[in-house]
């Protein structure tokens, strides 16, 4: 038995939910390309959980149910308040998704059906828990969602307390369509497993958070954020950047274990940050983050990830960082439920091999003795 570190070039299931070949990206089949310019985050949830485009009325149906199951119980309020006030926001939601499950009568029921509604709650109720943490963090009120609106155009409201603008909404909403889903990534894969034990939706995506929460993965746009505010002017990028490739550290935002040649998603994400900068008279943030794209692609060979400017992205709509990856949740909720219905679909314990390297023929002596 010879280990693969990091399972790198491992096809562990089939799934066709979406696929990266030849570095394009597709959610059942539709160029992530197309879906960005083109679908609502509600269409892409429907498409990743029932493998089709709705028609108007199932979009509608869909869209009243995700406000019916948008608010959250009190009690959990009631628990979040109690959070220390300076924990890590990913920490804080992984919490609140698990203790979820506590007030779902059908957390247990693992019939189709009943697990198909609870995608759509946790999708409808993560959104309204990360607004209300935000909030509560501040010392202020959650606001309770509004009865109809999309999820970005409700998150943002439920954030801010107050109506968000238009273009604030469609940035949103794009930026979580590009991130509804990406094959077996780590967080997936984590809630993949956790279901393939036969456990419950809940204790699947409670997995998948604490997985996405690490700079690795989706914690990436936060550290580039970091990285944007410690750097401070465009000025200062050259001499940071040269600065921490001769100490030999990683830069967040960079690379990718699947694509070399670029993520496709961040394309968007950089059209975006440039379109937001201009409104704004301000493309501080862009240049900086251009600037910084010219030097690792020119100097290591490695392209920006979904993660680079989805930092610019969210700062630009006055969103705070210890959100971005909160909103990656939000988004990667529908890929992994749908990934989790499939595994359920088709299930097989998830439990490989280890190729051991410890020590050998050790026998057992007294406590005395050692
Ligand atoms: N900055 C500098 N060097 C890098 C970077 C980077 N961002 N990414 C990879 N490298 C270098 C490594 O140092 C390594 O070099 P070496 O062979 O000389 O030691 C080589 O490229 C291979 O890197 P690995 O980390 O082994 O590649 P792997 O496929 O395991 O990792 C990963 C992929 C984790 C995404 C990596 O590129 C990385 O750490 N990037 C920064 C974090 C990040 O942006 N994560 C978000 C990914 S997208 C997402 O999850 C949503």
């Amino acid at each position: 038995m010879t280990a693969t570190k990091g399972l790198e070039g491992i096809v562990a299931t089939t799934s066709s939910i979406s696929s990266i070949v030849d570095g394009v990206l597709t959610y059942r089949g539709f160029d992530i390309d197309d879906l960005a310019e083109n679908a609502t985050f509600e269409e892409t949830a429907y498409l990743l959980w029932f493998g089709k485009l709705p028609t108007a009325p199932e979009l509608q149906a869909l869209q009243r149910d995700l406000n019916k199951f948008a608010p959250i119980p009190e009690q959990l309020i009631a628990q979040m308040k109690l959070y220390p006030k300076e924990s890590n926001t990913m920490a804080a939601l992984r919490s609140a998704v698990s203790s979820l499950a506590l007030y779902d009568a059908e957390a247990e029921d693992m019939s189709l059906a009943a697990n198909e509604v609870k995608a759509v709650k946790l999708q409808a109720q993560i959104p309204t828990i990360v607004a209300a943490l935000a909030r509560i963090r501040k010392g202020l009120e959650p606001v309770a969602p509004k009865e109809s609106a999309s999820i970005a155009e409700n998150f943002l409201y439920m954030l801010w307390g107050k109506q968000p603008d238009l273009v604030s909404v469609k940035a949103l909403d794009t930026a979580l369509v590009l991130h509804a889903d990406h094959e077996l990534n780590a967080s997936t894969f984590a809630g993949r497993v956790t279901v393939a034990t036969l456990s419950d939706i809940y204790s699947g995506v409670t997995s998948a958070i604490g997985a996405l929460k690490g700079p690795l993965h989706g914690g990436a746009n936060e550290a580039v954020m970091k990285m944007l505010e410690e750097i401070g002017s465009l000025e200062a990028v050259e001499p940071y950047v040269r600065a921490k490739l001769e100490r030999r550290e990683k830069i967040m935002g960079f690379g990718h274990r699947v694509y070399k040649n670029g993520d496709p998603r961040a394309k968007h994400l950089m059209k975006m940050s440039l379109e937001l900068g201009t409104m704004k008279n301000d493309t501080t943030l862009y240049d900086m983050s251009v600037k910084i794209e010219e030097m690792i692609t020119g100097q290591k060979g490695l392209k920006p990830n979904v993660d680079f400017y989805s930092a610019s992205v969210y700062t630009q709509l006055g969103i705070d960082r210890e959100l971005f990856t909160p909103i990656f949740a939000i988004s990667r909720a529908s890929g992994w439920t749908a990934h989790i219905l499939e595994q359920y679909e088709d299930n097989r314990l998830i439990r490989p091999r280890a190729e051991y390297t410890g020590l050998v023929e050790q026998k057992y002596n007294p406590i005395d003795e050692r």
